[in-house]
């Protein structure tokens, strides 16, 4: 296991700290990188047998093609959406793995924690009271206790999301391609069609993938359909929401909040402090100016249970790639989602 050299791309000391914690079990050769993996930094990973890398890494066509170039035989993700890989250009040439379920509670925590603090103002009202202002003008906000929410995908996370919200009382509409009809009587929300849902919601959650047929989802034609003044929570994916379109709904009013915790170009700014410096992205710091909106900078994952969870599953994934005939967790182009197949009857040969 020594000899396997990985090289760790857009590390910070967290990562750092919860992979070697983890890594005295499996004895991996790790190097870890700050800079994210991209067409400048792949040079660095010659001399590897892995890589792993984040959500802000990306690994486009040129990417791929220097990686295999390098020898590198495995791409494991240290995170379960993989928006950011081109799985056609690796596709015959390099293996892809991902961690699809570190903790899918964290999200849907975090998506309540927006929500709860969207609708009771909790971000103006900590700012008042340190400020000895104890007026509570402006704070009014709505009892969640019989409203209707929209989960927009009911996956891993988008389930958690509704059995919370299911112990506030709320009534949940969802919609997914995939319907299962079992689960919805199970916990007692209705599948309906995108247009119903968006225009009987009271609050909407963005919680599917991000792919061609997810991209602008939400975008000026969706958000005309709006119930007037609805929250909007989206630990999705960025790309989910037009986020030019959603600045209009805010400006309108047509859109009442909007709790974000991933926008459509984060990657230069997101995990990084820019505390001291000028953000040249003007529809960032347009965002920033609403008093009816918050931005966490794709935190929602950030649990301790979550860190724990990636490492250990992340190093697993390669320590199977390298010596068993089966492993989980690929994410296969042929299959166009993730496949659990054995690598004997593998799409990819
Ligand atoms: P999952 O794969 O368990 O569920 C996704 C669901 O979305 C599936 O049921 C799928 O059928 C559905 N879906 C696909 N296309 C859809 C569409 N057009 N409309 C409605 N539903 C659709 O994934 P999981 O674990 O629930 O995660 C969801 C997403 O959350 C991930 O793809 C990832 O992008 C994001 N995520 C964000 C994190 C954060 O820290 N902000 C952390 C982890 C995941």
């Amino acid at each position: 296991m020594n000899e396997i050299r990985i090289a760790f791309f857009d590390t910070k000391p967290y990562d750092i700290n919860s992979f070697n914690q983890e890594n005295s079990e499996f004895g991996f050769d790790i190097q870890y990188f700050e800079d994210k993996l991209n067409n400048k930094t792949v040079s660095l990973a010659k001399g590897f047998d892995a890589v792993c890398v984040f959500v802000n890494d990306d690994l486009n066509k040129t990417v791929i093609k220097k990686l295999t170039e390098y020898g590198i035989r495995i791409i494991a993700l240290r995170c379960a959406g993989y928006n950011n890989v081109d799985f056609k250009a690796a596709f015959n040439n390099i293996h892809v793995v991902r961690v699809p379920d570190y903790s899918p509670y964290a999200v849907a925590e975090h998506s309540i924690t927006l929500m709860l603090a969207l609708n009771r103002k909790i971000h103006k009202a900590y700012y008042r009271t340190r400020d000895n202002n104890f007026n509570i003008n402006g704070l009014l906000g709505f009892d969640m206790y019989r409203k209707t929410a929209g989960i927009i995908g009911t996956g891993k996370i988008g389930q958690i999301l509704i059995k919370i919200l299911k112990g506030f009382q709320m009534e949940v509409l969802a919609c997914d391609p995939l319907i299962n009809e079992e689960l919805s009587k199970e916990l007692g929300f209705k599948y309906v069609e995108l247009d119903y849902l968006l225009s009987n919601s009271d609050i909407i959650s963005l919680n599917c993938p991000l792919n061609s047929s997810t991209h602008h989802l939400i975008n000026k034609d969706s958000i005309s359909k709006l119930k007037p003044g609805v929250m909007l929570i989206n630990t999705g994916r960025g790309s989910l929401l037009d986020t030019k379109a959603l600045i209009d709904g805010l400006k309108s009013k047509k859109i009442g909040a909007a709790g974000l915790d991933v926008y459509e170009e984060e990657s230069e700014y997101f995990f990084e402090d820019f505390s001291s410096e000028i953000v040249p992205d003007d529809t960032l710091t347009r965002l920033l100016t609403f008093p009816n909106v918050i931005l966490t900078s794709h935190q929602a994952f950030f649990t301790r249970e979550a860190l724990h969870n990636i490492a250990e599953v992340t190093l697993l994934n390669i320590k199977h790639f390298f010596n068993s005939t089966s492993y989980e967790n690929e994410i296969c182009y042929q299959c166009k989602r993730p496949c659990r197949k054995t690598r004997d009857e593998d799409c990819f040969k």
